[in-house]
């Protein structure tokens, strides 16, 4: 008999990638036969980067792993991973706060497919204060995140906030 094919999906909003996240990639992938990168196609809310942009950045950020695919999903994540065949959902905690909120996820899927079984990665402890949201917030206010993300991510953001100071400023005319 030969043994199970380990199919792993890492899903998020990567809005945007985080130097946090590429290391969960490269352990993640290391323990997968095939890691699947899945970003949230999220119609609710406005994110700084588009869909295409964000699976551009992963996609040259990983291009290394071989094993890794980025791909993007609509609806329920526990759908996506049936129509991918994932045996695992890969979620990282950073901090106790990240707990609540990964375990309901996690209970609720797994009710909903009890398939696919949740696994968590700790955050390397030199990225666990690291957050997409912190990230965004830094960079609008003038902040240097080369650290904290990978090159070719902090290279769009630069791009992308200065063309937001740059645009001219539309005052209304009451
Ligand atoms: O990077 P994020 O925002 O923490 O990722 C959250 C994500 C995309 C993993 C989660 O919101 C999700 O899986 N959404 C898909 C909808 C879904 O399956 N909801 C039920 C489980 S909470």
């Amino acid at each position: 008999m030969s043994p199970r094919r380990l199919v792993a999906i890492y899903p998020g909003s990567f809005d945007p990638l985080t130097n946090g996240h590429l290391d969960l990639i490269a352990r993640a992938s290391a323990l997968a036969d095939e890691l699947v990168v899945a970003i949230l196609n999220n119609t609710h809310k406005q994110p700084l980067f588009t869909l295409e942009e964000r699976m551009d950045m992963i996609r040259e950020a990983t291009s290394q792993f071989e094993n890794v695919d980025v791909d993007s999903f609509d609806g329920l994540l526990v759908d996506y991973a049936g129509r991918r065949g994932a045996n695992v959902i890969v979620r990282g905690i950073r901090a106790i706060s990240d707990y609540e909120t990964e375990l309901q996820m996690a209970l609720i899927n797994r009710r909903m497919r009890p398939e696919t079984e949740t696994i968590f990665l700790m955050a390397r402890e030199e990225f666990s204060f690291i957050s997409s949201r912190v990230i965004k917030e830094i960079i609008t206010l003038g902040g240097d995140v080369a650290s904290f993300v990978p090159e070719n991510v902090a290279r769009q953001l630069r791009a992308r906030i200065d063309v937001t100071a740059t645009r001219p400023k539309r005052y209304s005319k009451s």
